[in-house]
């Protein structure tokens, strides 16, 4: 498959997924996410791969939303492309797989949304990420607003949004925003060590446990307990082959064949 903006280069079990619109730091508009949607459908390469890395191209992981397209939208197609920002995030944070951001520079807007549709951040100690949005009379329209708070709770998704003006990586770690800094030039090594690390589990409980957070984060907590039962229970069915696997390999002292 040919795209403009995006790059893929498969390494192992590991994807990587590049962001390619440097001169204007990767900024998202609506051919951008027609290719990231078309990637993401294409089942082929992603039943192909078992962690997915995202990254961007130079100087910006992504700087958002691409500010001049938006210049002359209407109400509708400000709407739209707020919808099919949502639909492709959700793509990405719907795939049983794996994604990790290396963020390995500017995440801001849109491009911070992107890297909270995936399951966790790694990021440039150079990286600056924030929701600038309120700088431009915006607000985050790729479901920022609900996934922000959802991570880092309301005080910080607040705090990140209404001051607008971004935050270190060292204080988005500590934030909760990133899960692991890294020396910029080794953002994308260390992401892709975490990647084949993961790549080595179970792939069916890794699907489950992002399945289980994401769907449970929008339950009540017995609503979601008892969903995890379920899947639990369900795991010992006389067909599931991966669970045996483990726990046979875990007693005969061996590595599992996933
Ligand atoms: N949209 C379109 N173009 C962008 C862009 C964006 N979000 N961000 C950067 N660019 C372009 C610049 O216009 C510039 O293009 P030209 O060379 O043609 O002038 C090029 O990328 C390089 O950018 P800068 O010269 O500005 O680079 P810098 O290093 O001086 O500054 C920056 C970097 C601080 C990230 C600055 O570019 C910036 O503030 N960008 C905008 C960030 C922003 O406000 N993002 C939120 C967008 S709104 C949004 O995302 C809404 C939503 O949720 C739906």
């Amino acid at each position: 498959m040919h795209f403009n903006y995006l790059k893929f280069e498969k390494r192992g079990k590991i994807g990587i997924l590049t962001l390619n619109r440097p001169e204007a730091l990767n900024a998202l508009n609506k051919d951008v996410f027609k290719e990231l949607s078309c990637f993401l459908e294409d089942r082929e390469t992603i039943q192909s791969i078992r962690v997915l890395v995202v990254t961007g191209e130079g100087k910006a992981f992504v700087a958002g939303a691409d500010i001049k397209a938006m210049q002359e939208y209407s109400p509708q197609m400000a709407y739209d492309f707020s919808e099919i920002g949502k639909v492709v995030f959700d793509q990405i944070a719907n795939l049983e797989i794996p994604v990790i951001a290396a963020i390995n520079g500017f995440a801001l807007g849109g491009g911070l949304e992107l890297a909270l549709s995936c399951d966790i951040r790694v990021a440039s100690e150079k990286a600056r990420l924030g929701l600038p949005e309120v700088n431009l009379g915006l607000i985050p329209g790729f479901n920022g607003t609900q996934r922000l708070p959802r991570l880092v709770g309301a005080g910080n998704a607040m705090y990140l949004m209404m001051l607008g003006e971004g935050v270190t990586a060292a204080e988005a770690y500590q934030l909760g925003v990133v899960q692991k800094l890294a020396p910029p030039e080794s953002v994308l090594e260390i992401s892709l060590e975490l990647a084949e690390k993961m790549a080595s589990k179970s792939p069916n409980a890794l699907r489950l446990i992002k399945l289980m957070v994401r769907e449970g984060l929008e339950l009540s907590s017995e609503d979601a307990g008892k969903m995890e039962s379920k899947e639990f229970g369900r795991l010992f069915k006389e067909d599931q082959k991966e669970r045996k696997e483990g726990i046979d390999a875990f007693l005969e002292k061996r590595k599992p064949n996933w």
